[in-house]
């Protein structure tokens, strides 16, 4: 029986990283479908669920994406409402790749040492992955911050996990790279997930900082979203901190990716969200995965 995946996106064209990923974690089949909203993916749900015995429906899953997760948890919501009984399919969300981003950036942090009670600051975290890291790392026991440009844009954002979440992010107004230094006073730990090829933090502003000791950037874009971070640094000690570039991290990243599409294949009742794809990335960190 062939493994059928249907890529639902919200935006109007489907986006085509996820589909090479989708075939490259197992896929047979990939039918992609763009402009998906809540109104009109019923009928899709329907067909995935419908048309295959119990034992078979393992074989049908979905994968939802596009770039604006809220536009995608309705689409995700509306899926689910569809479900019932025996009567649903394994479904992957990863908007924007905000899921496995977040889980492979914050499980490369985690791996080795604990984060509890550590404070950390996502710097541009309004954004898809942002969002997702700040989620993870205040599951990994972290005081989160968050910086945006509009203090009112960074509530909405913490308001919105706490309510999707149950997770408590502090919201900061930070416009530019000294508000945002300023932000990183004291924190262990930070974080860049700003747009791709915007610098957020100078190299001096965390080398002179005597609190920092793990600093992340999400960033592939040059230049980097944290000035001094090397793209493919995974680990690697400077200035007495540790670092981890966007390619350090993409690795596990993608093996995530293409593994979680293989898991939606073991069974026809997962949900792989944040927590999910979070527990996958830290047990594939552990075994060695995206070296
Ligand atoms: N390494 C990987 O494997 C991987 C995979 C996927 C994505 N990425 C990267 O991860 C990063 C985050 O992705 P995303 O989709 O969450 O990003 P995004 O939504 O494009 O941007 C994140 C935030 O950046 C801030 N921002 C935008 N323009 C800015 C500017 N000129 N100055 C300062 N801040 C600005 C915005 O926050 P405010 O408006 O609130 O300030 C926005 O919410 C991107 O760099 C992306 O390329 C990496």
């Amino acid at each position: 029986m062939k493994k059928l995946l249907y890529q639902l996106d919200t935006d109007a064209l489907p986006s085509v990283f996820d589909n090479v990923v989708g075939f490259d974690g197992g896929a047979d089949q990939i039918t992609a479908y763009g402009g998906i909203n809540a109104g009109n993916v019923g009928a899709l749900v329907e067909g995935a669920i419908f048309t295959r015995g119990p034992k078979d429906k393992k074989n049908t899953a979905i994968f939802i994406g596009g770039g604006s997760v809220p536009a995608g948890q309705a689409v995700l919501a509306a899926i689910q409402e569809k479900f019932y009984g025996k009567f649903r399919v394994s479904v992957m969300f990863d908007c924007n790749g905000c899921n496995t981003t977040a889980a492979a950036a914050v499980a490369s942090i985690a791996q080795g040492r604990s984060l509890a009670g550590r404070r950390a600051v996502v710097l541009g975290g309004t954004g898809p992955v942002g969002q997702r890291a700040a989620v993870l790392l205040a599951r990994e026991g972290a005081k989160v911050s968050i910086t945006g440009r509009k203090l009112e844009v960074v509530r909405a954002a913490c308001e919105a996990l706490h309510a999707r979440f149950g997770i408590e992010a502090q919201a900061l107004e930070a416009a530019s790279n000294a508000e945002r230094a300023q932000a990183t006073v004291g924190a262990e730990i930070v974080l860049a997930t700003g747009a791709a090829g915007i610098t957020l933090l100078e190299a001096k502003q965390w080398q002179d900082n005597p609190t920092l000791e793990l600093i992340a950037d999400a960033n592939a874009s040059p230049p980097a979203g944290i000035e001094g971070v090397g793209l493919s640094d995974r680990g690697v000690e400077r200035h007495g901190k540790i670092l981890f570039g966007a390619l350090g991290f993409g690795a596990l990243k993608l093996a995530l990716h293409r593994a979680c599409i293989a898991r939606l294949f073991e069974q026809n009742d997962l949900l792989l969200d944040a927590d999910e794809i979070f527990t996958l990335a830290k047990n594939m960190v552990k075994s060695g995965a995206g070296k």
